[in-house]
């Protein structure tokens, strides 16, 4: 295998793969989807999920990853030349991601930068949100920044960038959640809010709420979009594979579990018990939760902890998605990393202003009530990632066999604990929820039916 960079031990690859997998989806995305689907239920049904799906299709990627020695495109070709396009599709999800992840990373830094200049009280008004996405400059000046930002790490290489930021990103934040989540239920009317979240509501799941709770899980763990592939190849032989995996989904998951504890009982406390104020979908973050921190005592203080936090977790996000890009040029064309990095970086801001502008100039784009990052996001999430996943499993379960990945799972001490599991999930149930997933997310996109 020719010289490639690698992570310098376990905890490294860990905390590295962690970084990719907390992100906006963690903190954002998934405390309003646990209160709208169930609460307490929720939870039960998403930590199935992630130790049986989640586990099995992480395992997979990072054996294809390791064994490889190759990032996406590479990997599926090395093993069966005709499933090349499977790793271009795998590619496709990231290029798309990373512009408008890199717009919403602007946003955060935007609201940090607010916040600890003293204008939470500002970043409360009403229109003030709309009014700063809709402008047309000050919104890309921020993804600029942003982006910067991501790209000095990337430039930096695997272990002297990623690798060192992680070890000091990912620990900081767990600090600083936990902060958050303690002071947030010492707020008066909080319990009700701990309650409400940590309750199971069985009239509130149904069908719906698996689908939901999987889609959520291939989101946050960053899976189907090449990156736990390239990842898996930075990783050292002598790393035990499956904790690896179980470490990164425990991280991921408590993470996400956190944030809904520093979210839901603290918007609760502020509405009164309202939880209508939970389901602001993406308003949730810029627009509800500035005001729950204008309220609070100390709420300047809080807020601009919130926002570094949140802005870590999704620099170290980006980082991932952009790596996965650098590393695929790299591989591809033999080019150096200073020169790919570059590139990709022009690229993705070029890609990312019509999302940025989609709010603003470019408003009157929109399909099916969709803004322009919404409908890279349908068709990098709802679409290609189910897409990926699925025959990705198929690739595993039926062309190379699970035997190879089991084969590389064992390296490091010839066990294999979850085997069992592992190959009935990635041959029979983990595609058909994959084709069910991604006919009801594409129909439900389209307008065609709800479930
Ligand atoms: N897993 C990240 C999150 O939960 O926010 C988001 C993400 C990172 C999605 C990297 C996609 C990706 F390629």
């Amino acid at each position: 295998m020719k010289d490639r960079s690698n992570f310098s031990n376990k905890l490294g690859f860990v905390l590295a793969a962690a970084g990719s997998a907390v992100g906006l989806g963690n903190i954002w995305r998934f405390p309003y989807l646990a209160a709208q689907y169930g609460g307490g239920t929720f939870l039960l049904i998403y930590l199935i999920l992630a130790v049986t799906f989640g586990f099995t299709l992480m395992t997979a990627e990072i054996a294809l990853g390791r064994k490889t020695g190759l990032s996406a495109i590479g990997a599926f070709r090395a093993l069966d030349k005709r499933f090349n396009i499977l790793g271009i599709l795998a590619v496709v999800v990231p290029i798309i991601i990373f512009p408008y992840y890199s717009v919403i990373g602007g946003w955060v830094l935007k609201y940090f930068t607010v916040f600890i200049t003293g204008g939470a009280k500002a970043s409360a008004g009403d229109t003030y949100f709309t009014d700063f996405i809709s402008s047309a400059t000050e919104p890309i000046g921020w993804f600029l920044l942003f982006m910067a930002f991501t790209a000095i790490v990337v430039l930096c290489g695997v272990e002297k960038g990623i690798e060192n930021v992680s070890k000091f990103m990912m620990p900081v934040l767990v600090i600083l959640t936990i902060i958050i989540s303690v002071y947030g239920l010492t707020l008066e009317g909080a319990s009700e809010g701990l309650i409400y979240y940590l309750k199971p509501h069985m009239a509130d799941v149904s069908a719906k709420t698996i689908l939901a709770a999987m889609g959520q899980l291939f989101y946050s763990m960053s899976l189907a979009m090449g990156i736990m592939i390239t990842y898996g190849s930075y990783m050292k032989k002598t790393d035990n594979l499956e904790s690896s995996v179980r470490q990164i989904e425990l991280f991921d998951t408590a993470i996400a579990f956190l944030a809904g504890l520093m979210i839901i009982p603290a918007v609760f406390a502020f509405s009164g018990g309202d939880r209508s104020a939970l389901n602001a979908g993406p308003g949730l973050m810029f627009i509800t939760l500035p005001k729950v921190f204008a309220s609070m005592r100390f709420g300047s203080v809080i807020g601009t902890i919130f926002f570094l936090l949140v802005f870590f977790a999704a620099l170290t996000s980006a980082i991932s998605l952009m790596e996965t890009i650098v590393s695929v040029f790299m591989d591809k064309f033999g080019w150096k990393r200073r020169f790919t990095g570059i590139f990709v970086a022009v690229l993705a801001l070029i890609m990312g202003v019509p999302s940025s502008l989609g709010f603003g100039p470019l408003g009157f784009i929109s399909w099916n009530g969709m803004t322009v990052l919404d409908i890279m996001d349908f068709v990098s999430n709802s679409v290609l990632m189910p897409i990926v996943a699925f025959f990705t499993c198929i690739f595993v379960g039926f062309v190379i066999k699970p035997k190879v990945i089991a084969d590389e799972v064992k390296e490091t001490d010839g066990k294999f604990k979850a085997e069992g599991m592992f190959n009935v999930m990635i041959k029979w149930i983990a595609p058909l929820f994959l084709f069910i997933i991604l006919v009801s997310s594409v129909a439900s996109g389209l307008g065609l039916f709800k479930l």
